[in-house]
């Protein structure tokens, strides 16, 4: 079984910072309602002239320039978005071009909300299967405060925008234990497309935010388990943890049912809130520039969110 590898990281933020003080002069919230229930202190929302393109384009750049990628080494190129700025052309079409990356690349969007960035790795995997000569880029870039509702203050105080970025590269003898899932499911959380029976509709985040805390708690200690015990190996031998950030009482509880130190949970939400497919590369990122990261050190890296979907990886770094 051919492994892969993260050869490098890259991530895009926005620059206007919106505290929960900002937040509470829209809705009726306050900064600690949102501190206590989820651990988001500010959120980053993207300017007019900025979209998830412009921060997918960052991310990706910074990713290229740190591992020293020439565009030609690029096999594929792969954007985990629910938030397209164009759904024709896609996001990946359009950093293809604007990286100048080789036009036998394989470009495609793929959209499983906030698991999105673990089924591009999934799918990278089998990309670099066959054709382990080049090196697949993986991004997770969201613009959620466009889909957001400015007058719901149960999910308006929870997402933010950003985009990031890895270099994957098959490695045949490093592990890549995956594992997955999808429970449709349309009324937990959704967000509109483009036309219904009554004609265009206007997207927006809707959640039951009680019934996805269930399900996360419920679903990632499990997928997380499964990637360990097919690898063979302990939760204790595992160096860090890296679950989608959504919300700091989610992942205590993973920790907690795990029995894992919570300080082996890698957590950035308190800066960026829920940024979806964004927030596990943008945290990965934030780690290996922070130094935390050494190679040989055995990584999980959790999403779950929309769809409803899961994922969990056991990787080397
Ligand atoms: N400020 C103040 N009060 C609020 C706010 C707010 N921003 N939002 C909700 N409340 C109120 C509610 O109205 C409710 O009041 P009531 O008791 O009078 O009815 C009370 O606070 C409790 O509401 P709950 O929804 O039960 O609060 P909870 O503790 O569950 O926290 C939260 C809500 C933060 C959304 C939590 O349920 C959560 O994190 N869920 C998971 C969300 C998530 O992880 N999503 C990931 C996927 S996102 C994706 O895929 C795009």
């Amino acid at each position: 079984m051919t492994g892969i590898k993260i050869i490098s990281t890259g991530s895009c933020l926005p620059r206007r910072v919106v505290t929960n003080d900002d937040m509470a002069a829209l809705v009726e919230t306050s900064d600690q309602w949102i501190t206590q229930r989820t651990g988001i202190r500010r959120r980053r929302f993207a300017a007019p002239e900025e979209d998830t393109v412009s921060l997918a384009l960052g991310a990706a750049r910074a990713a290229l320039e740190s591992g020293g990628v020439p565009p030609e080494k690029i096999g594929a190129v792969l954007v985990a978005t629910f938030t397209p700025s164009t759904l024709v052309p896609n996001t990946a079409c359009l950093l293809q071009q604007q990286l100048g990356l080789p036009q036998d690349v394989t470009a495609l969007d793929l959209n499983s909300a906030c698991s999105g960035f673990l089924y591009g790795l999934r799918v990278a995997r089998g990309l670099l299967c066959q054709e382990p000569d080049r090196y697949v880029l993986v991004v997770g870039s969201e613009v959620l405060s466009r889909v957001v509702d400015f007058t719901d203050r149960g999910t308006c105080v929870l997402f933010g925008d950003g985009a990031g970025a890895a270099v994957v590269a098959a490695a045949p003898e490093a592990p890549f234990v995956w594992t997955a899932g999808a429970r449709g499911d349309a009324q937990a959380l959704r967000c509109a497309g483009i036309t219904g029976s009554g004609g265009p509709l206007s997207p927006v985040v809707q959640m039951d935010g009680r019934e996805v805390f269930r399900f996360a708690v419920d679903t990632v200690p499990r997928a997380i388990r499964r990637v360990t015990e097919e690898a063979g190996i302990s939760g204790s031998q595992v160096d860090w943890y890296l679950c989608h950030q959504a919300n700091a009482r989610i992942i205590a509880h993973v920790a907690k049912t795990l029995a894992q130190p919570e300080e082996k949970f890698f957590m950035n939400l308190s800066e960026y809130g829920n940024t979806s497919a964004a927030s596990i590369p943008i945290a990965l990122d934030e780690m290996n520039r922070g130094g935390l990261l050494r190679r040989g050190q055995k990584l999980v890296l959790a999403g779950f969110g929309g769809g409803l979907t899961w994922g969990a990886a056991l990787m080397e770094w």
